[in-house]
């Protein structure tokens, strides 16, 4: 089954043909904006939106090209329709409904989250109830994903999202954007991370608390009044990955008893991380051993599938499509679509 996949909902437009049953990405392609908002310190809406329409049309014919195939092909064209920068998220919408139009095909409204959330379960058998830590620049959500479009919210962050704290902490450090991957970068530096930890001391908010929220902005003001300070990169850099891998374990571990509680009867339970941050290797390596300690199955996705892509569009598209859920091409565009509302929309 041949979904194409669109991405546009903020500085990556991602393209995509996947086949769905047999699980083969057949031909992608992701272009960063990145070049054109460094200059602004973040992703200028206007700006996107306008970048997205100057290569979509061409990224979509260069990716067919590469998958040998004709839009007559394809058995379904997978859109992002929300949460993201409503400019962008029209033009991959507008292009989807179009081919869709134009060649008779279903066209499926895909959630940018339930796309993150889903992407494991392309590349590995991941079964449903499974444990979501979703970690991106606009999101930070611990939640239980039941079945498709079935998704229960745990925990959230009470102000910042951990990707918006890295790219904070590292614009003080005064690294490109986004900072996420630079900061990582320059935490590899840090010879000696006990002296890291005991030179930056940084707070860990929420912590202990029985719940599943985070706070980050605690966290981002000690790194402020870190940097007034004389210090070196390095070590900045290393204690607050630190702080921040320790911070996502912790609320981790308390969704972990929280499952186990609800969910006593699943033998071998799965833990997906996803989104942006997920890329990051020491967070990955925390929540694995976090996951190993407590007998859950840890999956995350390969880390080219960790940002904004395409392929994620398609396989939810896909697992959407096999399950009898298409949109009309009345479907609407949503800068806010919450997980826990995808039930009444689908
Ligand atoms: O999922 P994503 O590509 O876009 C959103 O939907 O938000 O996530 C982007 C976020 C940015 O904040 C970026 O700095 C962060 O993910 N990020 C990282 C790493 N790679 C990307 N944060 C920490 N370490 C990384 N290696
Ligand atoms: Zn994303």
């Amino acid at each position: 089954m041949h979904i194409l996949g669109i991405e546009t909902s903020c500085d990556e437009t991602g393209i995509a043909v996947i086949n769905g049953k047999t699980r083969e990405i057949i031909a992608e392609s992701v272009k960063s904006q990145i070049d054109a908002h460094q200059v602004f310190g973040g992703v200028v809406p206007e700006i996107a939106a306008r970048a997205h329409i100057d290569v979509i049309d061409g990224m979509i014919a260069h990716v067919m090209r590469e998958a040998k195939l004709e839009f007559k092909d394809l058995d379904g064209i997978a859109a992002t329709c929300g949460p993201g920068l409503i400019g962008g998220v029209m033009v991959g919408m507008m292009a989807g409904k179009a081919i869709a139009l134009a060649h008779q095909k279903p066209f499926i409204a895909v959630n940018h989250l339930e796309a993150h959330i889903l992407t494991p379960r392309l590349l590995q058998d991941v079964p449903f109830p499974y444990l979501v830590l979703l970690v991106s620049g606009g999101h930070t959500q611990i939640l239980v994903a039941k079945s498709l479009s079935d998704y229960e919210l745990w925990g959230t962050t009470l102000d910042d999202a951990c990707g918006e704290a890295f790219d904070k902490c590292a614009k003080l450090l005064r690294l490109p954007f986004p900072g996420g991957p630079h900061l990582e970068k320059v935490a590899a530096k840090c010879e000696d991370a006990a002296k890291a930890l005991q030179n930056v001391p940084l707070p860990q908010p929420m912590a202990g608390k029985p719940n599943c929220d985070f706070s980050f902005s605690g966290l981002k003001n000690a790194v402020r009044l870190a940097t007034q300070k004389p210090h070196l990169a390095p070590e900045l850099a290393y204690s607050f990955q630190h702080t921040a891998s320790e911070i996502l374990a912790d609320r981790c571990a308390q969704a972990i008893k929280r499952f186990r509680t609800i969910y006593p009867d699943v033998a071998h339970p799965a833990f997906v991380v996803s989104g942006g941050v997920a890329a990051n290797k020491t967070i990955r390596a925390r929540l694995e051993g976090l996951m190993q300690e407590n007998g859950f199955l840890f999956f995350a996705p390969p880390l080219k599938y960790c940002g904004d892509n395409g392929v994620m569009i398609a396989w939810a598209g896909y697992e959407r499509l096999a399950a009898g859920l298409v949109d009309g091409l009345d479907a609407k565009a949503r800068p806010r679509w919450p997980l826990e509302e995808m039930k009444q929309s689908s």
